[in-house]
């Protein structure tokens, strides 16, 4: 019997891409990265590049240029191909140029025979997700999008800095989108087993509910803080990538706050939203249902229905 090597095809070699790719073969979380580009000597040049450091890595992860052929065997195909970012602190505004971008290469990726993941990055991941979902024909658990898995990553960064605690200690989720309508049922939040409430009731002088507020803004505002600096975000949302294949590849089942198909969970339905999902080699595995408060479930149904919206923008 031939094992089968596990396969990951990137599709975009921007900065994220070519993050993830670095950091899937640092990581050596694959037995092969395909790289995709429209632009085939910027992949050549990367794969050449990424190659070449194998020497010092702890796997020997081959990497090649690829072309859509190489979706057929693919475990996991990342979907980076996205409008440029812009300045203009809202990704909704993306989504005209990146679904005509994506649909393309879906085509490309089905006529192929992919029966694999869609890891989806491009923005507005939300939606984006969604038209892979209703483009590809895929069933649900197959697409999964970054979705608030970096917000989430975020938030916990930014708790940890107030509250002087490592942000692996912190339990805590963004949902809804990933943008300007996420929410954070403050009500599910943990530090080392113990509610945000009592700690803010026993530690007044390292954290207040004041803060909470201040916490989601900085959390909202986090890409465009870095996107007004380094002109990209890459790191982040590349590592956050990462994690979520490797919950995959390596069957996991390991919750990460992802954007998943609501198909009744949270009194949701035919929406890709950020919910925490329990991810193995099936994909999206399940939904975790978080016992949120009465106000925190009207906030997360206010960022479906906003996310919505924009449906009718798909065409689909
Ligand atoms: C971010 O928040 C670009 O959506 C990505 O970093």
């Amino acid at each position: 019997m031939i094992v089968k090597k596990s396969r990951v095809v990137i599709i975009g070699v921007g900065n994220v891409g070519v993050t993830t790719a670095f950091s899937l073969v640092t990581q050596g979380i694959c037995d092969e990265v395909v790289l995709i580009d429209i632009n085939e000597e910027r992949a050549i040049g990367e794969v050449m590049d990424l190659s070449q450091s194998i020497e010092f890595l702890n796997r020997n992860v081959a990497v090649k240029k690829g072309t859509y052929e190489d979706c057929r065997d693919a475990d996991v195909i990342v979907m980076t191909a996205c409008a440029p970012m812009t300045s203009d602190n809202n990704r909704l505004l993306w989504l005209e140029a990146t679904k005509g971008i994506v649909k393309g290469i879906v085509e490309n990726v089905m006529a192929n025979g992919f029966d694999g993941i869609f890891v989806v990055v491009s923005n507005p991941v939300d939606i984006i997700s969604y038209y892979i979902y209703k483009l590809s024909g895929l069933p649900g658990n197959q697409i999964i999008g970054t979705g608030t898995s970096l917000d989430s990553a975020r938030l916990k960064c930014f708790i940890g800095e107030l509250i002087d605690v490592d942000p692996r200690s912190i339990n805590a989720y963004v949902l809804g989108e990933h943008g300007d309508s996420e929410m954070i049922p403050w009500s599910c939040v943990r530090v080392g087993g113990k509610d945000i409430y009592s700690i803010i009731r026993d530690n007044p002088w390292r954290i207040t509910e004041e803060d909470l507020d201040k916490l989601l803004k900085k959390t909202m505002q986090a890409g465009w803080e870095i996107f007004n600096r380094k002109g990209n975000t890459s790191y982040g949302i590349a590592t956050s990538a990462v994690g979520i294949i490797k919950a995959i590849l390596q069957n996991e089942n390991k919750i990460i706050p992802v954007s998943a198909l609501l198909s009744g969970h949270l009194g949701e339905e035919d929406v890709f939203i950020g919910v925490p999902v329990i991810l193995n080699r099936t994909g999206a595995k399940e939904i975790v249902e978080l016992e949120m408060t009465e106000a925190e479930k009207q906030l997360f149904k206010a960022s479906c229905d906003h996310v919505r919206k924009y449906y009718d923008m798909l065409g689909i």
